[in-house]
């Protein structure tokens, strides 16, 4: 049985940033009332689709020396879906939020109080739910620039979901977040949901990406090189494919293993698991003010 391997594509050039830098090939197509959700290795260009797909980078077929005009652009993507999607994003017919992926910069661009940040950017009557569902109660009165990791990431995420938008965008909504806090941002994001509106999702965690999509389109090639956009699969499909490293549709296989999770469930795989260690810790005792902790095997 012959499979192919990922060979460096010359067609399909979704965006090349420079001479000899990363190249996307191909991009994955939203569709309204539905979530998708984009998943790959880090370097492999889904911030770079999500950025092309909001209208903010204009595509350039790969041609960054000569970068084609929309006209030129909209001609490459004929009888493709897409088509339609960046015509009405030209003619402000569709507008793009993205939570941006670097929550830990927003306190340099954006300065002031959260609710009086969140009572301004209100536009729907959604908000009170979001400040509740994603547990803004406390940090409401706190400076933006006072905020840990995961309330930042609450803030942006609430942020864009209180506004008016035909595509909703969210790269990378779980990172700094707990698992309850990771799932209740998943429900914000669902709730968002209308017949007309995209919502397109960059995640990681495979469990949230299962809860929050309907269907997801996987990124391989090789980080920092190329990335390549997969055709749409249902959830199981595209999880599935992203953990074997294969692409059944293609024959094509991007990853020489496939991603395993070894469980223990009796005292013979008990053995096998501590066979297979790398690491051994010593016993460790622990004192952090009244809390001691103790570690032993
Ligand atoms: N403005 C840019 N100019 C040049 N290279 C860029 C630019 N933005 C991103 N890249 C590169 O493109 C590749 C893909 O980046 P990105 O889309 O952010 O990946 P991901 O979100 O999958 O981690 C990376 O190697 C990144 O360094
Ligand atoms: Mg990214």
């Amino acid at each position: 049985m012959i499979i192919n391997l990922p060979t460096n594509l010359e067609r399909q050039v979704t965006h090349r940033y420079n001479a000899n830098s990363f190249k996307l090939h191909k991009l994955p197509v939203p569709r309204p009332g539905q979530v998708l959700g984009l998943v790959g290795t880090n370097g492999i260009g889904k911030s770079t689709a999500l950025k092309i797909l909001a209208g903010k980078l204009k595509p350039n077929l790969g041609k960054f020396n000569d970068p084609p005009d929309w006209q030129d652009i909209l001609k490459y993507f004929r009888g493709n879906e897409l088509q339609n999607y960046f015509t009405k994003i030209l003619e402000d017919n569709l507008k793009a939020i993205i939570k941006p992926q670097y929550v830990d910069q927003i306190p340099r661009a954006v300065n002031g109080i959260v609710e009086a940040l969140i009572n301004n950017k209100s536009e729907k009557n959604n908000k009170d739910d979001m400040i509740d569902v994603l547990d803004l109660k406390d940090v409401l009165g706190r400076q933006v620039k006072e905020l840990s990791g995961g309330e930042l990431q609450r803030f942006a995420i609430a942020v864009v979901c209180i506004q008016k938008a035909d595509i909703y965008m969210f790269d990378e909504p779980s990172s700094y977040l707990d698992v309850k806090q990771r799932l209740n941002a998943a429900k914000a994001i669902r709730s968002l949901l209308t017949p007309d509106c995209y919502v397109i999702v960059v995640e990681h965690d495979l469990s949230v990406l299962d809860y929050l999509s309907d269907f997801i389109c996987v990124l391989y090639g090789v980080p920092s090189v190329y990335g390549v956009v997969t055709m749409p699969f249902s959830i199981r499909e595209g999880i599935n494919i992203f953990l074997d490293g294969k692409v059944p549709t293609e024959n094509l296989r991007f990853r020489e293993e496939s991603l395993t999770f070894k469980l223990a469930e009796t005292a013979e795989d008990e053995k096998e698991v501590e066979k297979h260690r790398r690491y051994r810790y010593p016993d460790m005792k622990k004192t952090l003010g009244k809390v001691n902790i103790s570690l032993f095997k």
